[in-house]
């Protein structure tokens, strides 16, 4: 029998109060099995805010130091589980080991990261415009904080949100995706066994429809971050606005590389193919589109088709394999319709197209690599996130074009130009229109220390990671000590200043 989960609220574990569960299953193996999870409805979701509400009270007094000391030993202990995560992650998500170890690995620096931001948290000491008086800014935590988090990065996504959330002093509640339960119920039960008070930390499982609506509508809900697509994305951007709450949006991309005729050819080789299928091309920093230069295009198309015929795909958990599956049903369906839509189009497949053959593929939601040439900049292809293995190739005559073509699209998160040229790499990171630009990197690899995030249909001007997602999850307050004992007036008594 698979094991049964629970939700976790106020220190403890219950089980839904639907009754019902929802199956998770490995998309390299469907038959296998590994859990049932909550299908929760509202009332759990009622119960998980109220018991981080009231954890809140006292949460919010903890010196921010020793919250960071919390956050020290969950990484600790996320680094000494680190293979274990791995392999479940990859049972459950299907990328290869590498790339769940990575993703284990980006949870390891967010923890550590936010620790040390518990002895920082600064704010600011200005001079008063008055004598005797001190001015001062400070940040205060806001509350309950919603996450409602994504598939494809199951344990680094989470805590990108909870960590600082959690070092500012706030206390959460998590519904992570539907697909990738079982690395949510794991972070958490580290963080339990780190320490975390009770109610600090809550999990609700569920689907978004229902348990993530119910976080989103709840009044005491005061923060909201959210990692997905930017049609929900949008959805709960019009409830945020209505009741006015703080929301972080992280969402599609369509992603450009561009390789100029100068590039080292090799590299840039080396790029695509990781930033393409990677993930399996589940990425929102994905690189789903190929801007080559006329003149090393015909070229770099033949070695790339060549090179992506020979990736390996399997199950992420065998040595070798260096392409997963995708996540479910529905998202191969999808892929499979695009394939259809380049080439009703005219493009050229030169590359994958189709599910894989053999018996061990067909137990798992596999896609080959693939790869059309000859897209043109405006078609569906070209314009649409298909968060699957399927790269557009479109050819390009200068970098002007190649700037103009990336910023031809509605999503603006990350961008990836190969060129020796120090002028055009320069002129690059200025005009790309995106949150992130790569030089003589692919479109991936963003560092937990920096800010992250895109522009246009991508986010909402917020960032998640680096320093930038403290100001998010943490209110600025200013206080004014007078201590000049007489009531002074500010703009009104400002000519004593230049008295001795
Ligand atoms: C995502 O693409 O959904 O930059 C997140 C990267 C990772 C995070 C990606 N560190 O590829």
């Amino acid at each position: 029998m698979p094991p049964t989960f629970k939700n976790l609220i106020g220190g403890d574990w219950f089980a839904p109060s639907t009754g019902r569960y929802l199956e998770n299953r490995n998309p390299a193996d469907t038959s296998d099995l590994i859990g049932r999870f909550p299908d929760s409805g509202s009332p759990d979701v009622e119960r998980a805010v109220k018991a981080a509400a009231k954890a809140f009270e006292r949460w919010r007094l903890v010196p921010a130091p020793a919250r960071g000391d919390l956050l020290k030993r969950l990484g600790d202990l996320l680094a000494a589980n680190k293979e274990s995560l791995a392999d479940s992650m990859t049972r459950e998500m299907g990328k290869v080991l590498a790339e769940t170890r990575g993703d284990v690995q980006e949870g390891i620096d967010t923890a550590y990261y936010a620790a040390s931001e518990g002895r920082r948290l600064f704010g600011h000491t200005v001079p008063s415009e008055l004598r005797a008086k001190w001015a001062m800014s400070w940040r205060r935590p806001i509350g309950v904080c919603g996450l409602i988090t994504p598939f494809n990065f199951p344990l680094a996504i989470p805590t990108w949100k909870m960590f600082p959330a959690l070092a500012c002093g706030n206390t959460v509640v998590l519904k992570p995706s539907e697909d990738v339960p079982h690395t949510s119920h794991r972070l958490v039960e580290l963080a339990l066994e780190a320490g975390f008070p009770p109610g600090v930390i809550n999990l609700v499982h569920g689907r978004g429809e229902v348990a993530g609506k119910a976080l989103v509508e709840h009044p005491e809900v005061r923060v909201l971050s959210f990692t997905g697509s930017t049609e929900t994305g949008s959805a709960i951007g019009e409830i945020a606005g209505r009741s006015h709450k703080r929301l972080s949006l992280e969402m599609g991309g369509k992603n450009a590389l561009i390789v100029l005729d100068d590039a080292d050819l090799d590299l840039a080789l080396d790029g695509v193919l990781w930033g393409a299928f990677g993930t399996t091309g589940q990425r929102c920093t994905a690189t789903s589109r190929l801007l080559l230069h006329r003149k090393i295009h015909d070229k770099f198309v033949t070695r790339l088709a060549d090179r992506a015929g020979q990736l390996k795909l399997g199950d992420g958990r065998r040595a070798g394999v260096e392409v997963g599956p995708l996540i479910h049903e529905a998202a191969r369906d999808k892929v499979e319709r695009y394939v259809e839509i380049g080439k009703k189009a005219g493009a050229k497949l030169i590359s994958g197209g189709k599910r894989p053959r053999g018996a061990s593929a067909a137990k798992g939601w596999f896609f080959e690599p693939t790869i059309f040439a000859g897209v043109k900049a405006g078609d569906r292809l070209e314009q649409e996130e298909i968060f699957g293995p399927v790269l557009s190739v479109v050819r390009i005559e200068s970098l002007d074009e190649a700037i103009r073509v990336n910023n031809g699209v509605r999503y603006g998160l990350s961008s990836s130009l190969y060129t020796r040229d120090v002028q055009a790499a320069f002129r690059a990171m200025q005009d790309l229109d995106n949150g992130i630009t790569y030089i003589n990197a692919p479109t991936i690899g963003a560092e937990a220390h920096l800010p992250f995030g895109g522009v246009k249909q991508t986010g909402n001007g917020h960032r998640e990671g680096g320093w930038q997602v403290y100001e998010f999850y943490s209110e600025t307050k200013v206080g004014y000590v007078d201590y000049s004992g007489r009531l002074q007036k500010a703009q009104i008594d400002n000519y004593v200043r230049l008295e001795t």
